[in-house]
């Protein structure tokens, strides 16, 4: 039997587009999920119109100026309709509420353009990160997909892929690259995610390596086959 994913996101939802696309390619493979409920925090968020256009249900559930206990038990009465198994963040700004964190310990999951534990932390979202990496000198940088615990981008580190900074790179040069990169990685982790939950067992770390691109581009990451979408 599929599990069924909620995915949260508050901006454009390219993430959200590709993790309902893979979910739908990959339906008769063994341990398939799919998407079966959008949640945003902002009624104009692009991924609602996505959410549309492939026929995903999705809700705004509104979380400034309201009371955090409010927002907390909508959010978890809207997964438990939607009979949710697993979450997935992507690009969703605002903290999850404890109580919904506490519920999905270990069947959540949030990606980060930049690798953690650098370059993250409240704050340290869009193109903060990509600026904040420029500043630094850092040569590489890259998404990291974690599970999510109370606090912003510090539950363990499941995924990451290194994706080179070159000369005259600018945020957005830097948010292309690696925005591209996380279209490969978080469907992945997502597949290992409903592996583990599937098989009653923690999800592990994937496994990876990094090798230099036929192309010269610089160091890419290798999902090993068996760990491979
Ligand atoms: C991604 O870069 C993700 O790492 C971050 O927010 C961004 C969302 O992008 N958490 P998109 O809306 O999925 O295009």
């Amino acid at each position: 039997m599929s599990l069924r994913a909620a995915v949260f996101a508050s901006g454009r939802g390219s993430n959200f587009r590709v993790l309902v696309d893979h979910a739908a390619r990959s339906r008769d493979a063994p341990h398939s999920w799919r998407v079966v409920l959008l949640v945003s925090d902002r009624d104009d968020a692009g991924a609602l119109e996505l959410a549309r256009v492939r026929e995903v249900p999705s809700v705004v559930i509104p979380v400034k100026g309201r009371a955090p206990d409010d927002v907390s038990s909508e959010t978890l009465e809207r997964l438990r309709a939607a009979e949710v198994d697993v979450v997935l963040l992507a690009g969703y700004l605002k903290l999850v509420p404890p109580a919904v964190v506490e519920a999905f310990r270990g069947r959540m999951l949030n990606i980060h353009p930049a690798l953690l534990p650098s370059f993250g932390g409240k704050g340290m979202y869009g193109r903060h990160v990509h600026e904040a990496v420029l500043r630094s000198g850092a040569r590489v940088t890259g998404p990291t997909v974690h599970l999510v615990d109370e606090r912003y981008d510090r539950g363990p580190i499941l995924a990451q892929w290194p994706v080179p900074v070159l000369p005259g790179d600018d945020p957005e040069a830097v948010a292309r690259r690696v925005n591209e990169a996380e279209h490969h990685l978080y469907p992945a982790a997502a597949d290992a995610l409903a592996r583990a939950v599937a098989e009653g067992r923690d999800p592990e770390p994937i496994p990876g390596s990094v090798s230099v691109a036929p192309d010269g581009a610089g160091p890419h990451f290798v999902l090993r086959p068996d760990a491979a979408p």
